[in-house]
């Protein structure tokens, strides 16, 4: 994936599930008002963001994350144009304010681009504000080309076509996530079970 040196070094990637909603929810709640407007185009409310979280937890519908302590710090939203048979997809990302320039985008930029091309993605299209010049400078780490749209970029990056590695990658990393997940609740709850009442 991207180079693991300069993704930030204290936090761990791995795939979204079910029992991460929570977890998405507080993520876009702690988002401020420009990031929200970078992300959404628009200062969306809280109950949005919910109905939003909920929404990211179906078919065709993939979210990769970026998580400290637990906490889920970054996304990234991989949403292809149909759930299957579809070569088109459309991507979009947030990075807390505090965890931002760590290359934490980045790296989440390179597993989706992989999940993408895994499920038969052709172009991948990211859509930003004009003045987003942050997101601009991720996307062309991809040799995204960009077209502008009334008020919008539109960055289209191609994915090459799956092969054997990449599906191995994946699996293995997804494996390799849930592994560490499921670790840290064990842990915690055992932190929380030894406790002195
Ligand atoms: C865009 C965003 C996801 C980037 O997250 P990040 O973790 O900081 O990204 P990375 O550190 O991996 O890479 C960002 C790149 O942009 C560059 N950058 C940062 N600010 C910049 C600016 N003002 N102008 C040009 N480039 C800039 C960084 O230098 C870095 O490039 P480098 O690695 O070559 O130095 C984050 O800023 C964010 O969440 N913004 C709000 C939501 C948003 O804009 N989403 C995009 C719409 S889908």
């Amino acid at each position: 994936m991207a180079d693991a040196s300069s993704a930030a070094s204290v936090g761990a990637f791995r795939k979204l599930a079910i029992l991460d909603k929570r977890r998405l929810t507080e993520h876009l709640l702690r988002l401020d008002r420009d990031s929200l407007r970078m992300r959404f185009g628009a200062t969306l409310s809280p109950e949005a963001l919910v109905q939003h979280a909920e929404r990211c937890f179906t078919l065709g519908c993939t979210m990769h994350g970026y998580f400290v302590d637990g906490d889920l710090r970054g996304v990234a939203e991989l949403r292809l144009d149909r759930p299957w048979l579809t070569q088109s997809a459309e991507a979009a990302f947030s990075v807390e304010p505090g965890f931002r320039d760590h290359g934490v985008a980045t790296e989440l930029f390179a597993r989706t681009l992989r999940t993408a091309r895994n499920r038969g993605v052709r172009r991948l299209m990211i859509s930003c504000l004009t003045w987003n010049k942050p997101m601009q400078a991720l996307a062309r780490k991809f040799k995204a080309e960009f077209h502008w749209e009334e008020g919008e970029v539109v960055g289209t990056v191609i994915a090459e076509s799956a092969s054997p590695r990449s599906f191995i990658e994946e699996l293995t990393e997804d494996a390799l996530g849930y592994l560490a997940a499921a670790a840290q609740r064990r842990l915690a709850l055992f932190n929380r079970a030894i406790q002195p009442s």
